[in-house]
Order: structure tokens, then sequence, then C-alpha cells
């Protein structure tokens, strides 16, 4: 049997996307400043813990911040504190938004509550979708950028009006901020500017930043205390959090100055991409760091291609690839370090040899 394409990938020396492999290394790299006699946190309280809640509620320009384990506990926390504050059990977000589809409807079993899905799964939504529901709803979640159509943001004058259309009709409006820092420098503005505009937010250290994984919910003083309730009754309150956490500020610190040199890397990949026969990418110029590719040759063409540049060039440009159908497939990249290791020469060469045999299809 011939190796899986993701054996393939791995034995690759240079990856066009990601921060490296994610192996125990990266643990042991977030710990090497660090005191072995510093004390740990113990069930959401103590120095380690506390102090990166403040640095963030401060990033974010929020009262409060409290660290969760995922992204997955806070956001459906956040959403069940909004239903329950407004008597109503219904949300809004994008079709294809994650507690839809990858939460194993966890909001919806574990909570009660009903999603609204606004707009169509292949673009983002409007304030006219907005303003078509014809039922109240408690609460709005935008993610910035939406990750499955391949990170794409709307405009900062659109947030504005959402913004302002939610606090007049009462919406409590929260941001899926997954990759909120991936996205700022496509806004030019602060996390705290953009955090204005929203009652809620999440952020992950684990995408683009790099960490190991956890998340930070940010907001007002009391939505977050009553967020430490449900923490703690959805079994988040780890007696202690500090190897996330220290992964978390440590790649925090590294990464989020490097967020618009990955997007430009994003930027000019994808220009090389779409010159190539059979290619096009979502979004055609991408507006943070990552974009979807989609290739009209099946899965397996592309991965045999795609190996076939990995043993001649020692790089993998595409990590992943999924079937849309027989004929057609797909990629997501997503850059961060790695990409500026690769020799320059190599990475034209070897984006060439991949021209090169798409055009032969
Ligand atoms: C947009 C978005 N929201 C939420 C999450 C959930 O994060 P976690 O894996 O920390 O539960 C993810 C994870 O991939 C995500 O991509």
């Amino acid at each position: 049997m011939s190796k899986p394409y993701i054996e393939i990938v791995k034995s690759a020396k240079y990856r066009l996307t990601g921060n490296g492999s994610r192996n125990i290394g990266m643990l042991m790299e977030s710990f090497e400043g660090i005191d072995p006699s510093t004390d740990s946190d113990a069930y959401g309280n103590g120095a380690v813990i506390n102090d990166f809640e403040s640095e963030l509620a401060e990033l974010l320009g929020k009262e409060k911040a409290v660290f969760f384990p995922s992204g997955t506990m806070a956001q459906q926390i956040a959403m069940r504190m909004w239903s329950d504050k407004k008597g109503l059990r219904k949300v809004a977000y994008h079709p294809l938004c994650h507690l839809e589809i990858h939460e194993q409807d966890g909001m919806k079993v574990l909570h009660h509550l009903e999603s609204i899905l606004l707009g169509s799964k292949d673009r983002l939504f409007t304030i006219e979708d907005l303003k078509s529901i014809n039922e109240p709803i408690a609460a709005l979640l935008i993610e910035l950028p939406q990750r499955e159509i391949g990170g794409q943001l709307p405009s900062y004058d659109a947030l504005v009006e959402i913004s302002y259309y939610c606090r007049d009709k009462g919406i409590k409006l929260h941001l899926d901020g997954a990759r909120l820092f991936e996205a700022l420098p496509y806004y030019g503005k602060s996390a705290k500017e953009i955090c204005s505009l929203f009652d809620s937010v999440y952020v992950s250290f684990y995408k683009g930043l790099g960490g190991i994984a956890g998340a930070v919910l940010a907001g007002g003083t009391d939505f977050i205390e009553e967020a430490k309730l449900w923490k703690r009754r959805h079994g988040g309150d780890l007696i202690s959090l500090y190897p996330y956490i220290i992964s978390a500020k440590y790649n925090l610190d590294k990464r989020m100055g490097k967020m618009k040199q990955y997007w430009m890397h994003a930027k000019t990949i994808a220009e090389r991409l779409n010159k190539m026969k059979g290619v096009k990418t979502v979004p055609d110029v991408p507006v943070c760091n990552m974009f979807h590719a989609y290739f009209d040759m099946s899965k397996e063409t592309a991965e045999n291609i795609s190996t076939s540049v990995i043993e001649k060039y020692n790089i993998a440009i595409v990590t992943n690839i999924s079937a849309i159908d027989a004929d057609t497939c797909k990629s997501e990249l997503s850059f961060g370090d790695s990409c500026s290791l690769i020799p320059e020469e190599s990475l034209k060469e070897a984006l060439d040899q991949l021209e090169l045999e798409f055009s032969r299809l």
C-alpha cells in the first residue's frame, strides 16, 4: 500500500503553510524562559492565569476576560448566557459557523438553543440577511475571518452597520475571533477597536498564533463572572491550565506582530496559484493569512502531483487535500512562520513544477 499523503507531507523538509510541526517541542520552547519555581494556577486563581486574563482584557478593550481550555466551551457558554439574559432561546450566525458544523450540536443539545442561519453557505452574510429574519433573536455571532469560506472578511463599515443595528434592536453581538489577530492587518485597526463593536469576544491561541490550545472569553465584568460559573459547571476549571497559558502568552508575544507578513505571503501564493490551469482561490485575493484553493482534478491526482513536487524539492505546497467530488478537490492554506524558511529559489522552482504538472492534465 502506498504511503498516506499526510505521511509524505510530514517527510518534507519544508512546508509552505503553518508554523511548523505540532510536536511536544512547541511546548518545551514556550517554557524556556520560565522560572521552574513559578507557582501554578489552581482552579482559575493565581498570577499565572489572572495576569494573562488581565492582559487579554486590556488587549481586547473589555472589562474582564477568562481563560478557557477550548473555544467550543467558551462560545456555547456565551450563547447560553446571552439567551438567558434575554429570555429567548434563539441565536443567529453564518450557516458554516463552528457551532453549527463542528461541535456535534453542543449548543442545541446541552443548552437547548436554536440557531437561525443567515445568508447562504458560500458568502458572508450581510445586514440585509439580518434584517430579513422575521423573529426575535437573543444574540448574533460574527466570525472574523469566516474560515469555511477561505477566511473572508466584511468591510469595517459593514461591521459598524451591523453593530449599530444590533444595539438598536437589543441583540447581543458576539465575536468568534478564533483568528481575530490574523484579521487585524486588513482592517488596519487594533484588536480593541474591532472588539468595541461587540458585547463579547472569544479569541484562540492555537490557530495563526501557533500555541497548544486554549481560548479567552472577554466582556463586561458581570458577564465574565457568570461565565466563570459556567466554566466550572462544564468541567473547564482544570486544577491547572498553566501549560496552555504559558504557551498562549509565549506565542501571542511571538506572532501577534507577524500577521501582516503572513497575509502578504498568502497574497503572493494565491496570485501565483490563480495563474495555474485548473486552480482557483477563494477569495481571489486573500484578506488575511489564509485562503482556500480549488483544483479541477481528483484528490488522488492532486496528491500525486503534490507528492512529486515534495520528492523533487522537499517542499509541501499543500498539506491537506479534501475531495469535493470525483473530479474536484480543495485545500486550506494558512500561512505562518514556515513559509519564510523556504529558500526563495527552491520555492519558485517548486511552484513552476506544480504549474507544469497541472498544465499537462
Ligand atoms: C472559527 C472557530 N471557532 C471556534 C473554534 C473552536 O475552538 P476550540 O478548538 O478551541 O474549541 C474553532 C476551532 O477550530 C474555529 O475555527
